[in-house]
């Protein structure tokens, strides 16, 4: 049987996953719903779909999906998660940033947990396969105990962006931030109500115990390393690169780390993320990125901007207000056409 698959989002990111669900033999998509009527119905013509709606309810109600991907603009996505919760979707999910607060966040986290709904997290870079594979093999200890970690180029946007290494570090090293110590630049930026531009570096304390360091800017790498006493593994933003042992003169030696195949990677990690949820709501495992996921991230961002405002002063998490928020760049809260980069119509017909 194939999984009913309703869209909220057509816009760039919508397309994507328009594009990878009519593409899997187990999915097919059963309506789409987008406010800018002539986008929904280019993307509908483009991907075979009929059933067009303009808002949540409309969608859920017409097309009884048993799961709903959300791509809208972020400002949106609490709105469609606790609807598509109430309704009594298998699973949801939203792509990145969650949320601006992280009550909305907490919230649609919870209205998905308390109906024991799947919530997956959308196309982030710890879904992809082989970072899947180098955690799991991390996770068993084939490179022994980690003794290190550190990210790398935290900055530009820690919320839209940033979320991405925040949920690989807590996946490679199987553990929470439970402390956050932050410098953050430029001034104009730190006081901002935007992630944009702010450049945070710093130090993360692991729930694990291990302690992990937070460049703002380009170091030779842009992603996450987690390291043992012989081996480094390293994300950025490709599949893991793996490192084990040491040549004579005391340099790192790069392994061939056989990755597996994995079947429609050209979605790329979009694909692992959505395989991993659809199986999860076939009651297999958890999807390798969730909205827990996203959740995490945001609450890392907003305690290192809240660390950096107080002169560098050590923030714990969880966080005890949870009034706080952190709002993306305005594409991302707010879309394209409210932000001045409209997608044209012959662009999401894909002509
Ligand atoms: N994970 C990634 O790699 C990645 C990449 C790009 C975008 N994103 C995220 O995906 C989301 C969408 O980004 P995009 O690039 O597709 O933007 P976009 O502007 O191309 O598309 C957004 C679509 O949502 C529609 N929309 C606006 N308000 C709506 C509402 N209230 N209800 C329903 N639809 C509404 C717009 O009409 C538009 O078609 C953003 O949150 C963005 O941060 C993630």
């Amino acid at each position: 049987m194939k999984h009913r698959v309703a869209i909220f989002g057509c816009g760039r990111m919508g397309q994507i996953y328009a594009q990878a669900y009519s593409t899997y033999p187990d999915t097919e998509i059963v309506g789409i719903s987008d406010v800018n009527a002539d986008r929904l119905k280019a993307v509908g013509q483009r991907f075979g779909v009929s059933a067009l709606f303009p808002d949540i309810d409309s969608l859920l109600r017409e097309t009884s999906p048993d799961v709903v991907a959300v791509v809208c603009p972020t400002k949106y996505m609490k709105n469609a998660v606790l609807a598509a919760a109430e309704f009594g979707v298998k699973g949801v999910s939203t792509d990145k940033p969650i949320a601006g607060a992280l009550a909305d966040a907490d919230a649609m986290v919870a209205a998905c947990e308390e109906r024991g709904i799947v919530y997956a997290g959308g196309n982030l870079q710890r879904a992809m396969h082989e970072v899947q594979a180098a955690a799991s093999r991390v996770h068993a200890g084939e490179f022994g105990d980690l003794e290190g970690a550190c990210v790398h180029r935290f900055g530009g946007e820690i919320s839209g962006g940033g979320c991405q290494h925040i949920a690989v570090l807590r996946l490679f090293t199987d553990a929470e931030v439970e402390e956050v110590v932050a410098w953050g630049t430029p001034e104009e930026a730190l006081n901002g109500e935007t992630d944009e531009d702010l450049i945070i570096h710093g130090h993360f304390q692991m729930t694990s115990g291990l302690s992990c360091q937070v460049f703002g800017t380009e170091t030779p790498r842009r992603g996450v390393d987690v390291w043992t006493e012989d081996s480094l593994i390293s994300w950025d933003w490709a599949p893991p690169t793996i490192y084990r042992g040491f040549d004579e003169s005391g340099n790192r030696l790069q392994i061939d780390p056989e990755y597996a195949p994995y079947e429609w990677n050209e979605f790329s990690y979009l694909t692992g993320s959505i395989r991993s949820f659809l199986a999860a709501v076939s009651g297999e495992g958890e999807p390798w990125i969730t909205g827990h996921d996203l959740r995490q991230s945001l609450e890392v961002a907003i305690a290192c901007k809240q660390s950096a405002l107080l002169s560098s002063a050590p923030v714990k998490l969880p966080l005890e207000d949870r009034s706080v928020s952190m709002f993306p760049r305005p594409y991302r809260w707010l879309g394209g056409d409210a932000s001045g980069k409209p997608q044209s119509v012959d662009d999401a017909a894909g002509h």
